[in-house]
Parts: structure tokens; C-alpha cells; sequence
């Protein structure tokens, strides 16, 4: 018996402790916003938090989490920070196919969480790891910076 916390709730599951996260959260409880790329923790389309920081849940071994809080897409609608950031999102409408967009949203929302006013390199920087096959890097990275000038403007 597994017990996690996804999303602010607590679930219990069994699951072998090698099975990626990204497994369990789709196959094992049906949160599939979270996506697979690559498996190999090289594209970025299965990120995460786990206590705010970015992963890569393909790789990350269930059986590793311990008492670290999951944050997928599905749970952030209630996040301040997270709403301001959709809200730029949607003005820059960087979502062609969509695939690749939870993952950026999430590594976007650790950066607007863990840094005071990120400057445009630091964006490029942390969003590095994604890979989008649409091309839309740019809109992502005004969405972010946006949302980064609206939350030091508060
Ligand atoms: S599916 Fe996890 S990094 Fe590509
Ligand atoms: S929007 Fe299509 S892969 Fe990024």
C-alpha cells in the first residue's frame, strides 16, 4: 500500500515502488492532464510539483515521494498565483496542439513561486527543458513574464 498526496487530497493505492509517478497518476487515478513525451525525463510534457518543484514524473519512482505533496495540472485552479498565470497565458495564446502545455505551466508556476520578479534569461533558462513541437516558445515565455509583471506589481 502506497499512500500519497495528490493535490492537497490523501489516496492510497497499491503500485510496485518502481512505477513512475507519471503511471500512477494517469493509469492509477485518471489524472490525465499530466503527459507522456519521452519517458526518459528529456521533453518536460510529465511535469509535476513535488513540495513546489518541478519534476520530471516519468522517472520519478512512486515508491520515492514519502510524504512530498503532488501538485498536477488538475489541482491548481484554486492557486492565486496559478489563475494569474492562466489569465496570461490566455492573452498570449501559446496552445496550438496543446500537448506540451500542462508541463510548461507547471515548471512556469514553480518559477513565479519560487522566484521574486524572474528576468526573461531566467525564464528561458528554466523552461529550457520542454520541448514543444508547435514552436511556441516565445508566447510562452511572454505569458510568463506577464504574469511575473502583474505579481510584482501587487
Ligand atoms: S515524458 Fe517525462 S520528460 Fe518526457
Ligand atoms: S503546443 Fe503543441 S507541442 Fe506545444
Amino acid at each position: 500500500m502506497i499512500v500519497l498526496i495528490v493535490n492537497k487530497q490523501r489516496i492510497e493505492l497499491e503500485a510496485p515502488d518502481d512505477m513512475p509517478l507519471l503511471w500512477v497518476l494517469r493509469d492509477l487515478r485518471g489524472l490525465i492532464g499530466t503527459k507522456y513525451g519521452c519517458g526518459k525525463g528529456l521533453c518536460g510534457s510529465c511535469t509535476v510539483l513535488l513540495d513546489g518543484k518541478a519534476v520530471h514524473s516519468c522517472i520519478l519512482p512512486v515508491g520515492s515521494i514519502g510524504k512530498k505533496e503532488i501538485t498536477t495540472i488538475e489541482g491548481i485552479g484554486d492557486d492565486l498565483v496559478a489563475q494569474k498565470l492562466l489569465a496570461a497565458w490566455k492573452e498570449t495564446e501559446p496552445t496550438q496542439c496543446g500537448y506540451c502545455q500542462p508541463g510548461q505551466i507547471m515548471t512556469a508556476l514553480a518559477l513565479l513561486k519560487n522566484t521574486n520578479k524572474p528576468s526573461k534569461n531566467e525564464i528561458v533558462q528554466v523552461m529550457t527543458g520542454h520541448i514543444c513541437r508547435c514552436g511556441t516558445y516565445q508566447r510562452i515565455y511572454k505569458a510568463i513574464q506577464i504574469a511575473a509583471d502583474i505579481i510584482e506589481d501587487e
